[in-house]
C-alpha cells in the first residue's frame, strides 16, 4: 500500500515536473494536435517526440531543435507531417509505416543524427526545401518517392537508398561514405550518380540503370555492380580497392547489358576482382594499369579479349574460362607458377564458363586449350573422350 503510493506519488510528481517544464522529458508522445501545441513554447525539446497512432495532419510549431528522435511509427492515419521551424533532430527520424502519408513539410530543416524512411508508400515528395546537408546515417527503403531532392549530403557514413521503385535519380554531392553506400532494387532505370565522392568504405550498386563516380579515389571495402542495367561502368580516378587487413573486391556479377568496364588508374585491389555471367562484356580491357591483386582474378564469361599489361603480383589464384575462343598463351599462360600464386586456370570455348574453383572441363571445356588457342584448335586424341555438349561446343565454334 505505502509503495503503491509512492508511485503514485511520483508519478504525481514527475507529472507535475514535466507539465513544469514539457521541454525537458526524455520522452513525449503526443495523441493530438492540442498535445503538440503544448509543446509550442519549447524551442528544444530534450528528449525524443513520439507521435501517436492517432494522429491525422500534425503540426510540429515552435520546435527548432529536438535533441533525442522523432519517431512516427505505425501512425496508419497520418497523412500530413509539417514542422515550420525545426531545423535539427539530433537523434533519429525514424518515420516507419506510415502508409496514408503524402505530405511531409520540414522545411527548415539541415540537419538530422539519422534519417531512418521505411514503408511510406504514398510520400512521393520530400518536403525539404532549406535541404538537410547533415545526417550521420541515412536509409530509405519501401517508399514511392520519385526524387531525394532535399537531401544533399556532403559526408555521411552510410546510405542506404532500396526498394523504392519509382526513384529514378539519386545524385548526391556526398564526397566520403565513411560505412557503407548501397544503391539497391529502386526504379529499373534508377540513375546513381556520385559526382564528388572521393572516397568510400564499401560500395554496392545493384538494379541501377547507370553508376557514375567520377571522383572515386579510393574504396577501402569491396565495391561490387550486381544485376544492373548499365551499359558502361568507368571509374577513372579510382586508385585502390580494399586494405591489407580487410581485403577488398571488385565484383561484376550478372549484369547483363554491361559491355564495357573502364578503371584506367586503378592499381591495386586488396582481395578479388571478378567477373561473371556479364555477357555482353566481350573485352576486359579496362585495368592497364593493375599491378597487385592479393586475391584472385577470376573471370569468367563470353569474353573475346582480356588484358592485364601491368600485372606483376597475384597473390590468389587465376581463373579464366570463357565461351569464346581464346588464345591464353599470348598474355597469361607465363603468369603461371611466377605472378600466380595460386591455382592457374585458362580456357577458352567453355560452354558452362565457371567462377574460380570449377574445373573448365567441368563446365564444357575441352581441357585441351590449355596451353594453345581454341582457335587454333587441333585434334587430341582424347578428344574422343569428351561430352556431347562439349564437343558440339567446339564444332560450333
Ligand atoms: C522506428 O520506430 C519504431 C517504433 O518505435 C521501432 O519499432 C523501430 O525499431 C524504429 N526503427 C529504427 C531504425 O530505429
Ligand atoms: C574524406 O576522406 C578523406 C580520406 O580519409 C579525408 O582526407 C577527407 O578529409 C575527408 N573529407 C571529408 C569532407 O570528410
Ligand atoms: C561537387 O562538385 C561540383 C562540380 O565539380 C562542385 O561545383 C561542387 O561544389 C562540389 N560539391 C562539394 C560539396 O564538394
Ligand atoms: C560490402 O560490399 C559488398 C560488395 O559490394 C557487399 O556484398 C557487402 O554486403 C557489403 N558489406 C557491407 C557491410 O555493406
Ligand atoms: C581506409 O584505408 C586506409 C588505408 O589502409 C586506412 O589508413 C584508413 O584508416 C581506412 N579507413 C577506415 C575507415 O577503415
Ligand atoms: C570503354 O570505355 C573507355 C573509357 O570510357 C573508352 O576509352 C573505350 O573506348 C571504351 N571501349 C569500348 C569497347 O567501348
Ligand atoms: C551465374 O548464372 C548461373 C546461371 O544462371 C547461376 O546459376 C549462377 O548462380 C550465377 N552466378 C552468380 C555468381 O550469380
Ligand atoms: C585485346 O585488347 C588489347 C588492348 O585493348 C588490344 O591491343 C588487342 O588488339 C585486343 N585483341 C583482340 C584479339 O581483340
Ligand atoms: C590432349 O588432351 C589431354 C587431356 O585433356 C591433355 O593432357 C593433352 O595435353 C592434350 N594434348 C594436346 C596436344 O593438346
Amino acid at each position: 500500500m505505502l509503495g503503491k503510493l509512492l508511485i503514485t506519488s511520483l508519478a504525481v510528481m514527475g507529472a507535475a515536473n514535466a507539465q513544469r517544464n514539457p521541454c525537458s522529458a526524455t520522452s513525449t508522445t503526443v495523441e493530438s494536435q492540442a498535445d503538440l501545441d503544448a509543446l509550442q513554447s519549447c524551442t528544444t525539446l530534450a528528449g525524443d517526440l513520439v507521435l501517436g497512432t492517432n494522429l491525422v495532419i500534425a503540426t510540429i510549431n515552435g520546435i527548432r531543435t529536438i535533441r533525442g528522435d522523432l519517431i512516427a511509427a505505425n501512425c496508419v492515419d497520418l497523412q500530413q507531417l509539417t514542422a515550420p521551424e525545426l531545423s535539427s533532430i539530433e537523434g533519429k527520424f525514424n518515420m516507419t509505416s506510415l502508409t496514408v502519408l503524402n505530405q511531409l513539410n520540414f522545411n527548415s530543416l539541415r540537419s538530422v543524427g539519422e534519417i531512418y524512411w521505411q514503408t511510406l508508400p504514398a510520400l512521393s515528395n520530400l518536403g525539404l526545401a532549406a535541404q538537410v546537408t547533415q545526417a550521420a546515417r541515412v536509409t530509405i527503403t519501401d517508399t514511392i518517392l520519385e526524387s531525394l531532392s532535399g537531401i544533399n549530403l556532403v559526408t555521411t557514413q552510410r546510405f542506404n537508398i532500396n526498394n523504392n521503385r519509382y526513384l529514378k535519380e539519386v545524385k548526391v554531392q556526398l564526397t566520403n561514405i565513411t560505412d557503407s553506400l548501397a544503391i539497391e532494387f529502386n526504379s529499373p532505370s534508377v540513375e546513381a550518380s556520385f559526382p564528388n565522392l572521393t572516397w568510400a568504405n564499401n560500395a554496392t550498386f545493384r538494379s541501377c540503370g547507370s553508376v557514375e563516380l567520377p571522383s572515386l579515389a579510393v574504396v577501402n571495402g569491396s565495391l561490387g555492380f550486381f544485376e544492373n542495367t548499365i551499359e558502361t561502368l568507368s571509374a577513372p580516378k579510382l586508385t585502390a580497392v580494399g586494405t591489407g587487413t580487410e581485403g577488398g573486391d571488385i565484383t561484376f556479377a550478372n549484369n547483363d547489358a554491361l559491355v564495357n568496364v573502364s578503371m584506367p588508374q586503378l592499381q591495386t585491389i586488396f582481395g578479388t576482382l571478378q567477373f561473371v555471367n556479364d555477357s555482353n562484356v566481350k573485352e576486359i580491357t579496362g585495368f592497364p594499369e593493375l599491378s597487385v591483386v592479393h586475391g584472385s582474378i577470376d573471370i569468367s564469361g563470353d569474353f573475346e579479349n582480356a588484358t592485364f599489361p601491368s600485372i606483376r603480383d597475384i597473390r590468389g589464384g587465376f581463373n579464366l574460362q570463357t565461351t569464346a575462343e581464346f588464345d591464353c598463351s599470348e598474355e597469361f599462360d607465363r603468369y603461371e607458377g611466377s605472378i600466380v600464386k595460386g591455382k592457374y586456370v585458362c580456357e577458352g570455348v567453355v560452354t558452362n564458363p565457371g567462377t574460380e574453383g570449377t574445373d573448365p572441363t567441368k563446365n564444357g571445356g575441352s581441357g585441351s586449350n590449355k596451353k594453345s588457342s581454341a582457335g587454333k584448335f587441333t585434334v587430341n586424341k582424347s578428344f574422343a573422350a569428351l561430352p556431347a555438349l562439349a564437343l558440339f561446343a567446339a564444332f560450333v565454334l
